[in-house]
């Protein structure tokens, strides 16, 4: 047979029509379209990313490439990469490090014509990136504990920050590394809010003889809770139920004195190669059916869309002391990186 090269321009055409019709009835879509894709830098846990992922390459066939990265890591390579962006979207993760992307000129304004579906704290986070951010979830941030280690050591179970420095916990206690996890600095910023800066200082370097580990993302400490290697965590109180949900004997609880939250947040990067797929993916991200998603992988933030359904175990805002959190001073650039430091030289790298 002929190689198609050397056909007749008719021959060929009528060929290369077959063959997409041959492509067509097994299920190919054509080229231009098998070749949408979007890259993706996720920041909550693996099994919401991978849904998220699947469900919206099933629903609009753009092929999804994720990477899984804490906050504060994410924001590393946004900005690393920010000469030559590899990533369109950020989903997910605490929203102060996306309003430094935000002032840093990473990331693109893009005001979704659903932000009034959207809860205010969400819809505040965008107004106030100029619309670079926005809120997709928020949840508390407290304390996770292990009912069996709490109860074999002896141990109270701590009910406010101030129990979290009683002897009893030394060596019992685990929070991520704020540099890595934008948890951790969720704790910091809680703190320097509820003391003042430098007793919130003294406060964490106190704390830092009753810590065993600075795990990198914010999700270890307590999944070594769930697993008995720890009895105390500093953790986004949502984290909780889904260690529970898999037989952990893990429960969580608000510190007294009160306490911050995270608005999770979603941003388009500038300069992202697939612009329109990133928006697709954002409006797609902010539907009530999206947001459903979280909770059937067993993550029980609060999702931002007034519609989405509010799973049971969801934390109760209503019945937690919060600090009224100031979120654009502690989402500045300067503000962030200067705090991180001073842990990092006051805290973090002290003997224990
Ligand atoms: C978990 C929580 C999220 C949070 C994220 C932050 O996935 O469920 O609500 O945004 O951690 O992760 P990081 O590693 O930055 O602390």
């Amino acid at each position: 047979m002929m190689p198609a090269l050397f056909l007749p321009a008719r021959r060929r055409a009528l060929l290369n029509a077959g063959l997409l019709l041959v492509l067509g009835v097994l299920g190919f879509a054509p080229l231009a379209q098998a070749q949408q894709s979007l890259n993706i830098i996720c920041s909550v846990q693996a099994e919401w990313c991978s849904m998220v992922q699947t469900v919206f390459a099933r629903t609009t066939g753009i092929k999804v490439n994720l990477v899984q990265k804490g906050s504060g890591e994410a924001l590393a390579q946004l900005m690393a990469e920010k000469a030559n962006p590899k990533t369109d979207l950020w989903f997910g993760g605490t929203g102060d490090p996306h309003l430094q992307a935000a002032e840093l000129d990473l990331t693109v304004a893009w005001q979704s014509p659903s932000l009034p579906q959207l809860h205010d704290w969400a819809q505040q986070q965008a107004r106030q990136s100029g619309y670079r951010t926005v809120g997709i979830y928020s949840g508390p941030l407290g304390f996770g504990y292990n009912t069996e280690l709490i109860a074999r050591k002896k141990l109270e179970v701590p009910k406010s920050w101030a129990d979290l420095l009683k002897p009893q916990y030394k060596g019992e206690i685990q929070v991520a590394n704020p540099a890595s996890s934008g948890t951790a600095y969720t704790m910091i910023a809680t703190l320097v809010q509820l003391m003042g800066e430098d007793k919130a200082f003294a406060y964490m370097k106190a704390l830092h003889a009753n810590i065993s580990q600075y795990p990198r993302s914010g999700t270890g400490p307590i999944k070594n809770v769930a697993r008995g290697e720890t009895a105390v965590s500093i953790s986004f109180v949502h984290d909780g139920p889904g260690e529970a949900m898999q037989g952990f004997p893990v429960r969580t609880i608000t510190p007294a004195e009160g306490t911050g939250a995270e608005i999770g947040s979603m941003s388009i990067i500038k300069g992202a190669r697939n612009p329109e797929a990133a928006k697709r993916f954002y409006e797609w991200a902010l539907t009530a059916p999206a947001q459903q998603i979280a909770a059937a992988t067993r993550q029980f933030q609060l999702p931002s869309n007034r519609s989405a359904q509010v799973d049971p175990r969801v934390p109760d805002f209503k019945t937690i002391r919060f600090i009224a959190y100031d979120y654009a001073r502690y989402g500045r650039s300067a503000e962030r990186k200067r705090l991180i430091e001073r842990w990092e030289k006051e805290v973090g790298s002290l003997p224990r």
